[in-house]
């Protein structure tokens, strides 16, 4: 079997997607923030957002996605990863609020698991931005970030456990 199809397929995934990435995993590393919802219930009695979307989450993923955007840039010289790094930064982030949005509706508190909702929000809004601007992801690539981000989430969660940083492995 010839991987090296394979192995181009991730990598030009991951080029696109890389912003979108950062801009989803740097929130996580602060504890507290103010509140984007600020305190705010919705019609149906429950917290808009929750407490896990934070003004700060957002201008610190904002901030090392659109800083990724830029390096890549560089590393690429390609002048749409600018652009590619600020947008997809913006519909991550977009994503993933519009996914808290959702659990909050579904009665799940924060930081309550909602698998494939939990690890792929940020993808989707980064997708769906990224093509409002007329960067159109092929199938392909937008089927194996997926799966990529999958496998990383149960990777990265694993070595949380082992590094002692989380109590259960998943
Ligand atoms: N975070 C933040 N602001 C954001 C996004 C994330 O402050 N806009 C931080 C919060 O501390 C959050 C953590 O990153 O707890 C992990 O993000 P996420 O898993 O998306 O939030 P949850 O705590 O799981 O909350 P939810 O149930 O709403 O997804
Ligand atoms: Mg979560």
């Amino acid at each position: 079997m010839n991987l090296s199809p394979i192995l181009t397929l991730i990598a030009e995934a991951l080029k696109i997607y890389l912003p979108a990435m950062v801009a989803n995993a740097t929130p996580v590393f602060l504890k507290q923030g103010k509140p984007l919802d600020l305190g705010a219930k919705f019609i149906d009695g429950k917290r808009v957002l929750g407490d896990g979307k934070t003004f700060e989450g957002l201008a610190i993923g904002l901030f090392f996605g659109t800083y990724s955007g830029i390096i890549e840039t560089l590393v690429f010289k390609n002048l749409l990863f600018i652009r590619i790094g600020l947008i997809a930064s913006i519909g991550a982030l977009l994503g993933d609020i519009f996914g808290s949005f959702i659990k909050r509706r579904l009665g799940l508190k924060r930081g309550d698991p909602a698998p494939i909702l939990d690890q792929l929000d940020f993808i989707y809004g980064a997708t769906l931005l990224l093509y409002l601007i007329g960067v159109t992801v092929t199938l392909e690539k937008f089927i194996a970030i997926q799966v990529i981000t999958l496998i990383l989430h149960i990777v990265t969660n694993r070595i949380a456990y082992v590094l002692k940083l989380k109590p259960v492995p998943w």
